[in-house]
């Protein structure tokens, strides 16, 4: 199954410089609806989750950049990239200089998006395909990346209580988003805004503003 789902993902992307974020590609799709379709068709699920994988988010992309211009917070530090989607924030941090990244992801083709991203990249993420939200217990890193989480209330909500507690552990955690509705108002502080380049086959304007924020400790 697994090396149906890598198949997948090579035959719907192209390998491809993200705009706006120096020395990354990744295997990117270009229309969303017709990629979704062809998901629908290859799992037999209408319902089954929007290719995320294949996109660079708006909310990954600020991580993106901030990583790219503030390389001391992530450089030799371990670190864990929640909804990593295409990998974008944990090749993000791997090139800024971290030891080790993981990446955490729910849906099978983003953990064949993420490792074939980073062997285009030379680099080694290990992916955990399991709901790490459902743990009382944080990972053991120094920090935690989370790009785009923000979109939907029940994510939102058990993403913040998870992020929270690992805060709480210590953990350094830094949120990216474009001002999702689920994004959460306390404990943020904003440490940075970009102009990053998406599209409008995902969003309203295809130039949005990239917030990068960390969580205080509680
Ligand atoms: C909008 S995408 C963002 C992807 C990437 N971080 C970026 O910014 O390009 C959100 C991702 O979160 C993943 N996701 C949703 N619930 C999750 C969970 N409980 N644990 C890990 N990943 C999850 C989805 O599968 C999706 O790939």
């Amino acid at each position: 199954m697994a090396r149906s789902h890598r198949a997948f993902v090579i035959r719907h992307t192209r390998l491809r410089p993200v705009p706006g974020v120096a020395g990354i590609r990744l295997h990117l799709g270009d229309e969303v609806l017709p990629l979704w379709h062809a998901l629908q068709v290859e799992t037999g699920d209408p319902d089954t989750a929007l290719p995320y994988w294949a996109f660079a988010w708006a909310g990954g992309l600020a991580i993106a950049r901030y990583l790219e211009d503030h390389p001391g917070s992530v450089s030799g530090r371990r670190v864990f990239d929640l909804g990593s989607g295409s990998g974008l924030c944990a090749i993000a941090a791997l090139h800024a200089g971290a030891s080790d990244v993981t990446a955490a992801e729910i849906d099978a083709f983003a953990v064949d998006a993420i490792g074939l991203n980073a062997k285009a990249a030379g680099r080694r993420i290990s992916v955990v395909r399991r709901d790490v939200l459902d743990e009382d217990e944080p990972p053991d890193v120094d920090v935690i990346v989370a790009g785009d989480c923000w979109y939907a209330e029940a994510l939102a909500g058990r993403a913040l209580r998870w992020l929270r507690r690992a805060r709480s552990h210590g953990v350094d955690v830094l949120l990216g988003d474009p001002g999702r509705r689920y994004l959460p108002t306390d404990d943020l502080v904003k440490l940075a805004t970009y102009e990053v380049r998406t599209t409008t086959e995902l969003e309203d304007l295809a130039v949005k503003q990239g917030r990068v924020y960390a969580l205080r400790p509680g």
